[in-house]
Parts: C-alpha cells; sequence; structure tokens
C-alpha cells in the first residue's frame, strides 16, 4: 500500500462511517459502528495505522494526518449522533412507569349495606350464644321443602315459587327458597343443645317490584334444646329487636300464620320506625312492618332427623335481610340494593 493508496482508502471509508453514524436508529447500533468503524482491528483506520511503519519517513507525517482527521470525523460524528439518539430516548415515554407522578386517588370501598346489616345481626346473635353456620345455596328437594314437613304435591310449595336447576325424577335440585334447610342440615350434623343463625342468599321465581326480588337475604335462627317454649321465642326475638334498632318504643307483633315447619307459628312484624305505629307511606299505613316468620319446630320435623321430640323442642326463625335495611335506612326500592349504584351504596 503507497501512501496514497493509504490516504484514498481513509476518504471511502470516512464517507462509509459518517452515512451510516447519521443512519443510526438506536445506541446499540451506534456502539457496534464506533467498533466496525473507529475502535475495532479491522477498521480502515487501524490498518493504515498498522502500515504508517512501512511507509518511507517522508510520507510517514501526510499518513499520521490522514488517521488523525479520519478519527477526528467518525469521533465527533458518533458523538454528535449519539446525543441526538439519548435525547429521543428520554423524550420517549412510551411504557415507562414514572414512579414520581402524582395519581387522582382511588376513593376507599366499604362492605356493601346488605353486609353490614348481616355482621350485624350475627354479633347480636352471637352475644346471645348463637354460634353461625352455612348451607349451600343449590339445594336438594329434601333439604329445602321435604324434611321440613312439605312433601310433594302440599300446596304449601306454591308459598314459594321455585327456581330449579335440574328435575329429575329422582334427583330434584333447586336453588334454596329459603334459609330454613339449614336448620335440617344443622340438625342432621349435630346433637341438640343447638343454637344457630344462618344467614344467606335465598331465590324464587318473583316478579321483581318494591319489596320483593327474585334474589333476595335472609337470616335464620334454630334453637334446639329441653323445655324450650313460646315465651323463650318472643323474649329472643325482642331482645334482637331492642338491639337492632336500638330504640325502646318499638314494638314487636306477632301474630298467627302458618310454616308447614314450625307449630305454632308465627308472622313478626315491628312498629314502623318512621312514624312510630301511626301510619305512613313506608308502612303502607298499616303502623307495622313485617320481618319475617316464626315459630316452634314441628315434631314431626325434629322426629325426621333424629331428634327426639318428648326429650327436645326447638324454636325457629327467619327475616328477610332487605327488609330490614329498608325500616332502618327508609329504602322503598329492594333494586337499589343489587343496581351497584355506588352514589347510593356509598351513602351507608
Ligand atoms: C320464610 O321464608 C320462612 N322460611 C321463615 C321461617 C323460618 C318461618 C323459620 C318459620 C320458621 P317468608 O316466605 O315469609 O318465610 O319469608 C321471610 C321473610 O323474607 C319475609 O318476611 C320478608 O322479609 C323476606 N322476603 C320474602 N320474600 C322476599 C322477596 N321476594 N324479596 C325480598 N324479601 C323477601
Amino acid at each position: 500500500m503507497t501512501v496514497d493508496d493509504a490516504v484514498a482508502r481513509l476518504d471511502g471509508a470516512r464517507t462509509d462511517a459518517l452515512a451510516a453514524i447519521g443512519n443510526a436508529s438506536g445506541l446499540d447500533e451506534l456502539d457496534a459502528l464506533e467498533r466496525e468503524h473507529l475502535k475495532g482491528r479491522g477498521s480502515a483506520v487501524s490498518e493504515v495505522n498498522e502500515q504508517i511503519k512501512s511507509f518511507a519517513p517522508e510520507d510517514r507525517p501526510r499518513a499520521g494526518q490522514a488517521v488523525g482527521a479520519y478519527r477526528a470525523a467518525v469521533g465527533e460524528a458518533l458523538t454528535a449522533r449519539r446525543a441526538e439518539l439519548e435525547a429521543a430516548a428520554a423524550a420517549d415515554t412510551r411504557g415507562r412507569l414514572d414512579l414520581t407522578l402524582g395519581t387522582h386517588g382511588r376513593g376507599r370501598g366499604h362492605m356493601h349495606l346488605i353486609t353490614q346489616i348481616r355482621r350485624e345481626l350475627e354479633d347480636i346473635f352471637l352475644g346471645l350464644g348463637y354460634r353461625v353456620a352455612e348451607g349451600p345455596e343449590v339445594e336438594d328437594d329434601w333439604h329445602n321443602f321435604e324434611a321440613l314437613n312439605i312433601p310433594p304435591a302440599h300446596p304449601a310449595r306454591s308459598m314459594q315459587d321455585t327456581i330449579y336447576v335440574a328435575l329429575g325424577a329422582d334427583e330434584q335440585t333447586l336453588l334454596r327458597t329459603h334459609t330454613s334447610p339449614v336448620q335440617i342440615r344443622t340438625m342432621e350434623t349435630q346433637p341438640p343443645p343447638i343454637y344457630v343463625v344462618a344467614p344467606g342468599r335465598v331465590y324464587r321465581n318473583e316478579t321483581l317490584d318494591a319489596r320483593h326480588s327474585p334474589a333476595f337475604h335472609q337470616l335464620e335462627g334454630l334453637a334446639v334444646d329441653r323445655g324450650l317454649t313460646m315465651a323463650d321465642l318472643f323474649g329472643t326475638i325482642e331482645a334482637f329487636v331492642r338491639r337492632l334498632f336500638d330504640d325502646e318504643s318499638v314494638r314487636t307483633r306477632f301474630r298467627s300464620d302458618f310454616f308447614p315447619y314450625t307449630e305454632p307459628s308465627a308472622e313478626l312484624a315491628v312498629s314502623c320506625v318512621f312514624c312510630g305505629g301511626s301510619g305512613c307511606r313506608v308502612c303502607s299505613h298499616t303502623g307495622w312492618i313485617e320481618l319475617g316468620g316464626c315459630g316452634m319446630v314441628d315434631p314431626n320435623v325434629l322426629q325426621g332427623v333424629g331428634i327426639d321430640p318428648e326429650e327436645w323442642q326447638g324454636f325457629a326463625f327467619g327475616f328477610g335481610l332487605e327488609r330490614i335495611a329498608m325500616i332502618r335506612y327508609g329504602i322503598d326500592e329492594i333494586r337499589t340494593f343489587f343496581d351497584n349504584d355506588v352514589r347510593f351504596l356509598e351513602q351507608y
């Protein structure tokens, strides 16, 4: 290689290097170009640099200046392009998480009104010595009806329109229409004395109106012990109502009713907390609001689960949780509980 060849080679290599550096689209690519055109062993500039010592002494300064000029030009181009690419990367915030950025803040959620009521009722009964029991929402015909003294074709079945999941000849599976099957499940698995409450969701094939929904919640209560009487049932419910409304003036009313699994049976109503019993829109001008049903467990039901009715007596009750919440807060539309409108729910 002559010194002219060397100078010409560096001119060509510089043109190529500057073009490639100008087109580099990323910092990694730029590092590779630096190795290829400036620092790498196989680059034109390093080969010419190696050759300098073989040139005639008078030619060496020219060759040395050409190498210096090449390094300066390519080095400057690399620095300038690196600055451009780094600025572009800093400006591109896509996909990056800026932990210093403030947030709009999220409100804290809270328990649904029905969950609050359920827990409050559980607490009241835990205070009276009860424990909480559970049962399945998908139930069989035996627990929901037959064991509760409601055989097939019994007219009482039409009192609660049932949603069936499977209607076979041998097996009938349904969505429980009340929490009373938990009474049976508890008595089947636990010897008396028994004091339980069973809160939960129940389903009925009913048309939605202001006070009735096809899915709602009940709280069942069951006590089985020696010597229990109607007075124990009434006393328990009155203690519960006093705690629930925290108001001595709220009165309870028991009226004769009919449930196939209790005898005698009663309907439980409380005096309207809005008008004090004089009659208003909330209580449909009757002065009373129905909360649920109750009664002494029918001896047939006890016998059916192997409990001797001569030795043990029981009482049971079932209240609607939406109904309790509606009375407490003057809510006149049951659908507001499950419309999931936070503007309604966050008030409670
Ligand atoms: C029963 O479900 C009985 N199992 C209660 C019972 C238990 C009686 C133990 C005796 C011994 P009833 O169908 O009346 O009874 O319902 C009880 C309460 O549930 C009602 O007073 C009402 O508060 C509520 N309720 C009934 N149907 C609906 C409905 N469709 N939507 C909302 N609440 C309802």
